[in-house]
């Protein structure tokens, strides 16, 4: 995104202005029109070549992450990272790990997960949004309060230590996408072998996918509108596709299909084993 310079901007206008840029995303200054760097002031009384010879670049820098995707299998990679995690922690310490991904570079936290992890409900959002990518959890902000509200309704908290009462909250996504802007299908099949392997450590008795993006990477199709409501099979267990909490806000009269499923997903706990 381009910016103007303000001219004459008060501290407060400043600020907002500031703000807005981050709520939309972005993360880095760029102006209208390409600047050479040896024509500034400063680098003009600099000598054309250094006069001692620069230093080596230090065997633990990082490599930039657009040189190693050319090169490297980074689904692989993901896949043989996850495979390692044994327990919930060595597979967060993997997610953190895993340099392949260009969203993590963007992002102030990496959100692995919340709820109980004995849970026998997990549920499966899209990917952090502004609130979640500064606080490090996943639906904290307005979707994650309208979330919390709609599970107590049905008994659901994601704190409660039952688990028969509680669940277990991970998203597609541990990164927040600049600007909120829609996860890439490189970007979910990337990072889709860590949430496999999340779900095989939980171990969750049933899934329910909120909105399209959980359906593409867990059932590799969308069309949540369709998907909604009916049970299907991801990951070897039964799971229920159903919208996301944020659609709620675009589309109020969606919140009775919502209450539906949530409905439907109490019986199956309730129902004898
Ligand atoms: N939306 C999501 O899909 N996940 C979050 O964590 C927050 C909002």
């Amino acid at each position: 995104m381009q910016t103007h310079p303000p001219t004459d901007l008060s501290y407060d206008a400043a600020l907002a202005a500031l703000e807005w840029m981050v709520e939309l995303g972005v993360s880095a200054p760029v102006g209208d029109d390409p600047v050479n760097a040896y024509d500034l002031p400063d680098r003009l009384a600099m000598p054309e070549r250094p006069a001692t010879p620069a230093p080596a670049p230090s065997p633990a820098r990082p490599v930039p992450v657009a040189r190693m995707e050319d090169s490297v299998d980074v689904v692989a990679v993901a896949r043989a990272a996850a495979a390692k995690a044994a327990t919930l922690d060595d597979l967060r310490e993997a997610i953190i790990g895993y340099e392949h991904c260009p969203l993590k570079q963007g992002a102030r936290n990496t959100v692995f997960a919340d709820g109980n992890p004995k849970a026998r409900v997990m549920l499966i959002g899209e990917a952090p949004g502004r609130d979640e990518d500064l606080q490090g959890k996943p639906f904290v902000g307005r979707a994650g309060q309208l979330l919390d509200k709609m599970l107590a309704a049905v008994g659901l908290d994601r704190s409660a230590p039952d688990p028969n009462g509680s669940v277990y909250i991970a998203n597609v996504l541990p990164w927040r996408p600049p600007g909120n802007r829609d996860p890439e299908p490189a970007e979910i099949a990337q990072m889709l072998p860590f949430l496999a392997r999340h779900v095989e450590l939980i171990d969750p008795d049933m899934i329910v996918l909120m909105g399209n993006t959980a359906c593409a990477a867990a059932l590799g199709k969308r069309g949540i509108t369709r998907l909604r409501g009916t049970w299907t099979e991801a990951f070897g267990r039964p799971t229920l596709p159903t919208l996301h909490p944020a659609n709620l806000f675009r589309a109020p009269a969606n919140k009775r299909l919502v209450w539906e499923d949530l409905l439907a997903l109490r019986a199956r706990l309730n129902a004898p084993a």
